[in-house]
């Protein structure tokens, strides 16, 4: 019988028994404490708590949340005289108990309007609209949402303004005019301008245009919000890092608000591609419907490192990070831009299992104490 070291038998026990919890005990919110909120949006069941397992989940990772849907116009303000705050209520109420950091998204923006808002098509009704809806719904909140995105996605990829049916009816004033409504019904909450594509260098020269005129116009803005719907090569990290460092040199604060990595083809890449061509259904474009491959997961955990570490290395310049999702079942990426696809855009697996990225982002926190 081969001789066993009682004494080491012990330690190595010990330090495997340690190992084990610290890495069950330990969670994004924590190690990242004391350098910028970790967050995650919530879909309508999230937010009523459904289930259970995703529940403790949030609880336990993340110290920050957006609401993925409820809160666009569509369902906050459905009908001209009619507001609908039911599920906000309880989003609202769900940060509060659990003492998180809680976002409100989104105010004004062209997409998920309501019908009803589609529909207006001159300047007086377009500001009686931006009044009652931007009044209604902040001060509703006041002094409990601690941030909000008053415009999402005014500009174009050019750095130009979108034709969105706020800027036709009302010219570009709108934006400004936004600013100040929002910070009349809570004059301490942030408020942030929210968009994708923001480390793009023309759509960031738009954005900074845009952010120092409406403070030359009086208005107040606290900071910018980068989407960061980014995937495996881009945006490249000299870009990420040159627009944290002209964001915050506007005296700002910059959030990611909606991080997340997509690792399957886009169809804006495939050069030449038939605009016309159907890529629904179509295999090349879902490479990986059962399994993502070990070389992908870790090209996706390297990338969420190296992001990370450039976040940490800005975190006096950096508010928030939020992952759009909780877990990889439940990412609007399996069914955008193309439906019916398996996406791993998350740190978490459908399963609710963390990934090798999740455990890269951790680490880096470690491997510094
Ligand atoms: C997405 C949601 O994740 C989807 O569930 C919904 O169908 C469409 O909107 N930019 C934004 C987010 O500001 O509100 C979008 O969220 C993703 C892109």
């Amino acid at each position: 019988m081969r001789f066993i070291n009682p004494y080491l038998f012990v330690v190595t026990t010990l330090l495997a028994v340690s190992c084990t919890s610290q890495k069950e005990t330990a969670s994004l919110k924590d190690v990242y404490k004391n350098d910028f909120y970790i967050g995650t949006a919530l879909s309508a069941d999230q937010i009523e708590g459904k289930d259970a397992k995703v529940d403790s989940l949030i609880k336990k990772e993340f110290n920050a949340i957006t609401a993925e849907n409820i809160m666009k116009s569509m369902y906050t303000h459905p009908q001209k005289d009619k507001y609908d705050f039911a599920l906000s209520d309880k989003f609202v109420a769900y940060g509060e108990k659990n003492k998180m950091f809680i976002h409100g998204h989104t105010l004004i923006w062209h997409s998920q309007l309501a019908p009803w808002m589609e529909k207006i098509a001159d300047s007086t009704e377009m500001k009686a609209f931006m009044k009652d809806h931007i009044t209604t719904i902040v001060s509703k909140y006041k002094g409990r949402i601690d941030s909000w995105d008053v415009v999402n996605e005014a500009l174009n990829e050019d750095g130009t303004l979108r034709q969105s049916v706020f800027l036709k009816t009302l010219g570009e004033k709108y934006l400004v005019d936004a600013f100040k409504l929002a910070e009349k019904a809570d004059p301490k909450v942030d408020l942030y301008y929210n968009d994708y594509n923001l480390e793009d260098p023309a759509k960031r020269a738009g954005a900074i245009a845009l952010i120092k005129k409406i403070k030359a116009a009086g208005g107040k803005i606290d900071g910018v919000g980068s989407q960061g719907h980014w995937n495996l090569n881009s945006p490249s990290l000299e870009e990420i890092e040159k627009s944290i460092l002209e964001y915050s040199a506007l005296g700002i604060k910059v959030a990611f608000t909606e991080l997340d990595i997509t690792v399957l083809p886009n169809p804006w890449d495939l050069k030449g591609a038939d605009v016309n061509q159907k890529f629904e259904g179509n295999a090349q474009m879902n490479p990986y419907p059962e399994k993502l491959p070990d070389s992908i997961q870790n090209k996706l955990a390297e990338r969420y490192a190296s992001i990370f570490k450039l976040f940490l290395k800005h975190k006096d310049k950096i508010s928030r990070v939020t992952f759009w999702g909780v877990y990889d079942g439940q990412s609007w990426l399996n069914d955008w831009p193309i439906k019916g696809r398996t996406n791993y855009p998350l740190p978490f697996d459908a399963n609710l299992k963390h990934k090798k990225a999740y455990d890269s982002i951790l680490n880096l926190k470690k491997a510094k104490k």
